[in-house]
């Protein structure tokens, strides 16, 4: 089926309570794991584009490829969304052809917000197919595009109002709207697990009922992604092993942060939520799927050496299909995971039948 906005994906994903995946792409392996566990999982899906994903991949090859990958997946809705964009950037996107825009006015004042959320929907709206508009309101934590958002221990401060979320999508004229509600962007999240304010998006959805709430900032940083990274990045084994007998207890190079727990944005998907953002767990889904196959490797070169190097060398993979292949297979993994929890997947008939 053709690339598709995200009206029906959300009338759907409201009616049935459940929320839409929007993962962020920038090179072909990201692009092959999203759109490999929308088959295996029969569920819709939105590619999300950020401003430094086009510059990293050049926008022209990110499209060529995100046609060819569509075109094999005829059967599952899917969106091409722009991701915290600015006003220049959504109206470059609204002309190229996506079908969904964000534009993240959340730092500026509240009728400055209003105003180029309004002119950006104007815009879209005039287009034929119907571009989406996501607009934001409220402020999160975490770093999101080099911006540094708000402090964990502030982050309730800084809640989305429920009055204002009224105000602000009956003038701008938004499709969709972001709010924080106690997520916050990027790996380093939470000292510890967090409790979402679900009082407040029952008060928001309460105040605009028609308008499709979106979660950013909801990856859930895997335990397991962040110990093999630990396991495997940085120091080699003789390294770690010297920090650990000198008594450096802080050798990791990442610590264990706590991230949104799965079973929170399941609870938020059956709620008002039908858009929940997911770029970090891919990162390290990728990531420590990459620095697994290099640790292997070294482990056997360490093994063979202690066994008093007979036989045959073991052999380190240097060809990038060698450790880009596992690195796209554990997107597609933990993809299908999320699908399920925000109780999408199965449900790509319904939103092209509407
Ligand atoms: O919230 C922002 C997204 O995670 C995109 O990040 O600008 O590093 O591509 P990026
Ligand atoms: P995470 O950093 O939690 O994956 O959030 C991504 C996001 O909100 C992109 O807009
Ligand atoms: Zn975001």
């Amino acid at each position: 089926m053709p690339i598709v906005n995200t009206v029906k994906m959300f009338e759907v994903a409201k009616r049935e309570q459940f929320a839409v995946g929007a993962f962020n792409v920038n090179n072909m392996e990201l692009l092959q794991g999203i759109i490999g566990a929308g088959k295996e999982q029969q569920a819709p899906l939105i590619l999300q584009i950020s401003r430094g994903a086009r510059k990293y991949a050049n926008m022209k090859y990110l499209r060529a490829l995100i046609d060819v990958a569509t075109t094999e997946v005829p059967e599952i809705p899917v969106a091409i969304h722009l991701d915290h964009g600015d006003y220049d950037t959504a109206m470059t996107c609204i002309d190229e052809g996506y079908t969904s825009v964000m534009f993240d006015g959340s730092k500026l004042p509240l009728e400055e917000n209003i105003a180029k959320t309004k002119k950006i929907a104007d815009y879209a709206h005039s287009k034929e197919p119907y571009i989406c508009v996501e607009a934001e309101l409220g402020m999160l934590g975490g770093i999101e595009e080099d911006v540094v958002g708000v402090k964990e221990e502030d982050i309730m401060k800084f809640l989305t109002d429920p009055d204002e979320a009224k105000q602000f999508v009956e003038e701008s004229g938004c499709d969709s709207l972001a709010v924080a509600i106690g997520t916050s962007h990027g790996a380093y999240k939470f000292k510890h697990t967090p409790k979402l304010a679900f009082d407040r998006i029952e008060a928001i959805a309460k105040k605009i009922p028609k308008t499709p709430l979106v979660m950013h900032g909801s990856s859930s940083v895997p335990a397991e992604f962040i110990e093999a990274i630990n396991k495997y990045a940085v120091l080699d084994q003789n390294n770690a092993e010297l920090c650990r007998t000198a008594g450096e207890t802080n050798w990791e190079q990442m610590p264990q942060t706590m991230g949104v727990p799965e079973e929170a944005i399941a609870r938020a998907a059956k709620m008002a939520v039908c858009k929940v953002n997911i770029d970090t767990d891919l990162r390290l889904a990728m990531t420590s799927a990459i620095l697994r196959v290099w640790g292997e490797s070294n482990d056997a070169l360490w093994a063979w050496i202690q066994a008093g190097s007979k036989g045959e060398r073991p052999k380190f993979p240097f060809d990038p299909r060698e450790y880009l292949g596992p690195g796209r297979e554990a997107v597609k993994t933990i993809v299908a995971r999320k699908m399920k929890a925000l109780g999408c997947s199965g449900t790509a008939k319904a939103v092209i039948i509407g």
